[in-house]
């Protein structure tokens, strides 16, 4: 088939502005959602239906390895277009004439793109290729974004010469479009002519022939300076969980009733291996609940003497290590104590208030309530008392 629209992704520059923070690596090589820089626009661009094929420049001295990752990656995750991989020369353009001369008899269009910008989209590639198609006459379609800041020309000296006017002005992007015959011609007399430009539009203009913006994309940013990597950096979403606990305590023991860390006092005892606190260990399963790390009972057994009489809140303690170090972040708990007796309005507030600090969360996320169980069932016959906790967080 005649007047295929082909790709030639550029990755055989040294990177030299962020050398030293890649440890001498070319950027393009660096390592994102598992393959190399060049890599991803190379899928960008494939997956537009305009595109009938690649092809990829990289350096002579990584030639040989980069072909061969090519290779495994389109075995992996097919590019479903033919590709072809040629070697850069010193300058970007002469990188850019190595891929001209790569390109088939059947190619009569051409986008040119840098594969330092991994972000682009193939909706920018269709829409580039269909201008390049569609309008008349046209030699080149490049996407270009309105300026910000005010731009200056200046001297040798840096002393002002000019204040461009900034409606008028562009930031222009890669991919750039091309017919294939005029960007040759243009990069054969500059190469005659010992011109030396940034991107491949420049020489077009420098002939005269008309080349359109059309609007890029924001997100479609070129890596290159150190600070750009934190765009490559991979944070991986937070998912949500809820984890519930629940406990029982029989009174008739011999501990003071303590609850969410808080002694309550009064006449009725706990009976525990630990200090009995059965708020804080419906809370405890509630936040094992969110790791799925099994249960209190598990984790300190009641028949382990290093657990008689211990405080629980050097148990909770351990279990918030845990939950650190899964990275869980507890957002919100909600809890419920439920006994016949005593009376907890009165302790409401400090037991809320003791939750907020052991968990070190804001008081407006820790929830307490204390019900009755209208003199029913075991809480009712004050055999006992039961708590039940509900945590929510983000892992
Ligand atoms: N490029 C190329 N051949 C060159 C120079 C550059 O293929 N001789 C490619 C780069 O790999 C990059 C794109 O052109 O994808 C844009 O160039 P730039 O951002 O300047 O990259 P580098 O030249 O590699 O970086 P630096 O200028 O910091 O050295
Ligand atoms: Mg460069």
């Amino acid at each position: 088939m005649q007047n295929e629209c082909w790709g030639v992704i550029l990755a055989a520059g040294q990177g030299r502005r962020m050398a030293e923070a890649t440890g001498g690596e070319a950027k393009q090589f660096l390592r994102w959602k598992g393959a190399p820089l060049w890599w991803h626009s190379a899928k960008a661009m494939a997956a537009s239906p305009s595109i009938h094929g690649l092809v990829f420049v990289f350096p002579p001295e990584k030639k040989a390895e980069a072909e061969e990752e090519l290779q495994k990656l389109n075995q992996s995750n097919n590019l479903g277009v033919r590709f072809a991989v040629t070697e850069g020369g010193a300058r970007r353009q002469d990188s850019v004439r190595h891929g001209l001369e790569a390109l088939p008899d059947e190619c009569s269009q051409v986008l040119i793109h840098d594969s330092a910008r991994p972000f682009l989209k193939t909706a920018l590639v269709t829409r580039l290729a269909r201008a390049l198609d569609e309008i008349p006459g046209i030699c080149g379609v490049i996407p270009g974004l309105p300026v910000t800041d005010t731009v200056k020309e200046i001297d040798e000296d840096s002393i002002v010469t000019g204040t461009p006017e900034r409606a008028m002005l562009r930031a222009v992007q890669t991919p750039q479009a091309f017919p294939l015959e005029e960007l040759r011609t243009a990069h054969h007399r500059a190469e005659e002519e010992g011109l030396n430009v940034t991107d491949d539009a420049a020489l077009i203009e420098l002939y005269d022939l008309p080349v359109l913006v059309i609007e890029g994309d924001p997100d479609n940013i070129k890596i290159t300076n150190p600070q750009d990597l934190t765009m490559l950096t991979e944070t991986k979403p937070l998912l949500p969980c809820c984890g519930y606990g629940y406990d029982v305590h029989a009174y008739g023991g011999n501990r003071p009733l303590m609850l969410g860390g808080v002694e309550i006092g009064g006449d009725l005892l706990v009976s525990a291996h630990s200090d009995g606190d059965v708020l804080l260990h419906a809370l405890m399963d509630a936040l094992l609940g969110c790791l799925a790390a099994g249960d209190i009972g598990h984790l300190f057994p009641d028949n382990d003497p290093r657990f008689d009489g211990i405080s629980s809140v050097v148990l909770l303690d351990h279990v918030m290590s845990m939950a650190a170090e899964a990275g869980l972040r507890i957002c919100h708990v909600d809890l419920t104590v439920i006994a016949q007796k005593p009376k907890l309005a009165p302790h409401a507030e400090a037991i809320r208030r003791n939750v907020a600090r052991l968990l070190d969360l804001p008081l407006e996320h820790v929830a307490f309530k204390a019900t009755t169980e209208e003199k029913l069932g075991f809480t009712g016959e004050l055999k006992g008392l039961k708590a039940v906790a509900l945590v929510s967080a983000v892992r």
